[in-house]
């Protein structure tokens, strides 16, 4: 049974979307159908394709009201929007249905999420409630399980928040499923909290996975926990950070926290904690695991303190390019799905240049692009990369190997708000090598350096003409660069 409110969401993007041109469209970034969109919700496979849901509000380009909105992809680059899957309908999530995920059970594709609701309490305030609900489905539509919630807060270990209970991710194992979810301890800060269940509908509490104890940020959002390679790996998206260093820039988020976990007692053993992405624009990742046993990464590009998004646009949200995550060397990769190979044209390539000033390199422009850069060790002060150029516009990527900082810079990249421009992180060893691969669409630069030592995420919303790319040096570079025109 499709609600009204379903169906109202339903026929208002289908009517937008075919109002809304295409040509407006990143190349290869799932973007919202209409409206606004936050973050990713049930990455899955079902049916032999991945399935993406997201946070969604059909009806204007701000936060408001949450539905699932729902699209499929083979490959991971190439999206088809599927109708939305869920909107605000019952007592239990009229304030919305918030973030979560799905996992296929008895042939059924079956969505966990938050459903939100107020309370009457006995003094005569309101309230908010989060609790864990069910959606059960074929791919395309789904049910609200007739016993929701299936986790209310008499499940929730004592002391901790009625208020913030939410974002479960679940996975199966050996038959029985596990969830995350995010909740918020006594002590005002985030907790992970791992449930089981034979049949999705009936919870049992386990035990708290991981707290952060005002460590890192204060609530805990979007939780997600698994193995990669030998370690085990829990992502959390923290609310309310302080910047440190170049580390946890303020407000929201990100952090895998990696270990061992020792699946009979439940127990996992934090060992260290990375910043997942340097950007401005990168929140609440998600991860599948596809068939080949890639762990595969996507985030809602975007971040709660900064909305940028090109001034007249009726769709407001876009995801990363999928990541692929590996271990080397006590740190997490990550690199865009070699699926997106697929999508580069003519390769231009220039090998051993040297720039000592500045300097263009022929064919090295555009807006769609992967484009890579390698620098040779030297005794140079800074290395600078300029892009989404003309003469009004640019941002740029500064490398100075003395500090070994690189720094993403829009001030210029055309936007007429006050809000964070520039974000640095460490990379390279000091003698000047480094290598860059820069992923350039329409609106979004994701940067990641060193084969996916690090990444670093950020929109700009530079008018497309300006196409140019040029290099500057202080002292003498040997590097070289190339790239591939993306199109889809
Ligand atoms: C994270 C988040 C989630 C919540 C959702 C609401 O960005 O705040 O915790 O479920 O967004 O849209």
């Amino acid at each position: 049974m499709i609600s009204e409110n379903l169906k109202q969401a339903r026929a208002q993007e289908e009517k937008k979307r075919k109002e809304i041109d295409m040509a407006q469209r990143p190349c290869c970034h799932f973007s919202v159908p209409t409206g606004w969109m936050n973050d990713p919700n049930g990455f899955s496979r079902y049916q032999g394709v991945y399935h993406l849901f997201y946070q969604y509000y059909p009806y204007g380009t701000a936060w408001n009201s949450m539905h699932w909105g729902h699209a499929v992809t083979e490959d991971l680059i190439r999206w088809k929007y599927l109708p939305a899957a869920m909107a605000p309908d019952q007592a239990y999530d009229a304030e919305g249905v918030f973030s979560g995920s799905a996992v296929e059970y008895q042939g059924k594709q079956c969505l966990l999420y938050t459903g939100v609701s107020q309370v009457r309490l006995p003094d005569g305030k309101q309230a908010v409630r989060q609790t864990q609900c069910l959606a059960v489905g074929d791919g395309t539509d789904y049910e609200k399980y007739s016993g929701n919630p299936v986790i209310s807060a008499d499940m929730l270990p004592q002391g901790s928040s009625l208020e913030d209970f939410r974002d479960p991710k679940v996975w199966e194992e050996d038959g029985t499923y596990y969830m995350v979810v995010g909740s918020r301890h006594a002590d005002g800060s985030g907790q992970i909290l791992l449930y089981s269940s034979e049949n999705l509908t009936e919870w049992k509490f386990e035990t708290v996975i991981d707290r952060c104890r005002n460590r890192y940020g204060k609530m805990w959002e979007c939780p997600d926990f698994f193995p990669l390679d030998d370690k085990q790996v829990l992502v959390v998206s923290p609310q309310d950070m302080q910047a440190e260093g170049l580390e946890f820039h303020n407000g929201n988020g990100t952090m895998f926290l990696a270990g061992t976990y020792d699946r009979e007692k439940k127990e996992f053993h934090r060992e260290w904690v990375q910043t997942v992405d340097y950007g401005l624009d990168f929140y609440a990742p998600q991860t599948v695991l596809a068939e080949d046993g890639r762990r595969i990464m996507i985030a809602w590009m975007k971040s709660w303190d900064n909305n940028m998004f090109p001034e007249g646009y009726e769709w407001n949200g876009m995801m990363t390019i999928p990541r692929e995550l590996s271990i080397r060397d006590g740190r997490i990769y990550q690199n865009p799905v070699r699926e997106l190979e697929a999508y580069r044209g003519e390769k231009t390539e220039h090998m051993g240049f040297n720039v000592d000033g500045e300097c263009w390199l022929q064919g090295i422009s555009g807006r769609m692009l992967d484009l890579t850069v390698e620098l040779e060790p030297g005794n140079y002060e800074l290395f600078q990369i300029r892009l989404a150029e003309n003469d009004r516009f640019h941002s740029s990527i500064t490398y100075r190997p003395g500090q070994r900082t690189l720094t993403f810079d829009r001030t210029y990249s055309g936007y007429c708000r006050d809000m964070a421009a520039t974000r640095s992180l460490y990379a390279g060893d000091g003698s000047g090598k480094l290598k860059l691969r820069i992923i350039l669409d329409k609106y979004s630069v994701e940067i990641f350096v060193n084969d996916g030592q690090s990444a670093l995420t950020s929109l700009i919303v530079t008018p497309q003409e300006a196409d140019g790319i040029h290099f500057l040096s202080e002292g003498e570079v040997d590097f070289s660069a190339y790239c591939w025109e993306l199109n889809l």
